[in-house]
């Protein structure tokens, strides 16, 4: 994989984002490689749970590829759009707890990316948000949706409607993060070493009924 690292400690996936010098930006390959990714280990039982981090010290995810997407067609544009909400659906809906451990910027995909993430813990500097409409585009990958869900009508409205960028003591005054971290990964993975001592049907099944609002 070009633009993703995977490492495995114990039972818990560890997934970088790994284009450091573009901000670990989210281009066409990057997501057809998550996609694969996540496609490949939901049945994966020697996995209890995954991680989502980005590759630097800098940043999460500082969004959707802005120059790859400039060039893009209609159609390439609808394509891209198609992928990201099918990846991200998929994320949502996983058999298996997903961290997201936001270590820098999660902005724009970047956070949307986060919000499909069942948890989401980060790091003290970070800076989330959605700017879309500064750019002229709406979040487009559910993100107003789960954004919604989260926190509310009216704070998604604000954020989304002002593109400002947050920090980590307003994401967790608003619920939009769970926990802020001195080493966010470290948090991730010794949360992840509580999950994998539980029933990973009881936990397949519990996120199932949580996520669709319906008993399993
Ligand atoms: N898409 C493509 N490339 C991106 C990117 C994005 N979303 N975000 C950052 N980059 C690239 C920059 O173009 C730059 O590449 P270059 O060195 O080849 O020019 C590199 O990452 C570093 O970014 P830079 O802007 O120099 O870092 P900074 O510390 O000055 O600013 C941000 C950081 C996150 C505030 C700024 O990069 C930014 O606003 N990015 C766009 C965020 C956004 O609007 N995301 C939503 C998209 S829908």
């Amino acid at each position: 994989m070009k633009n993703i690292k995977l490492e495995k400690q114990k039972s818990t996936l560890i997934i970088t984002i790994n284009r450091p010098d573009k901000l670990n930006a989210l281009n066409v390959d990057l997501i057809n490689e998550l996609s694969e990714v996540f496609s490949v280990h939901r049945e994966d039982k020697s996995i209890s749970s995954i991680i989502v981090t980005g590759a630097g010290d800098k940043s999460f995810v500082a969004g959707a590829d802005i120059k790859e997407m400039s060039a893009f067609s209609q159609s390439e544009a609808a394509s891209y759009s198609n992928r990201g909400i099918e990846l991200f659906n998929n994320i949502e809906s996983y058999s298996k707890p997903v961290i997201a451990a936001i270590n820098g910027y999660a902005l724009g995909g970047g956070l949307e990316l986060a919000l499909s993430c069942h948890i989401r813990y980060i790091s003290k500097t970070a800076i989330i948000g959605l700017p879309e409409v500064s750019l002229g585009l709406i979040p487009g990958f559910g993100g107003t949706q789960r954004l919604k869900n989260i926190v509310g009508l009216g704070i998604a409205i604000e954020m989304i409607t002002s593109a400002k960028h947050i920090d980590s003591e307003e994401a967790i005054r608003i619920g939009l993060a769970n926990k802020v971290c001195h080493n966010v990964l470290e948090d991730s993975l010794f949360l992840s070493e509580k999950i994998s001592k539980n029933s990973p049907l009881a936990i397949k099944l519990a996120i199932q009924s949580i996520v669709s609002g319906e008993n399993a």
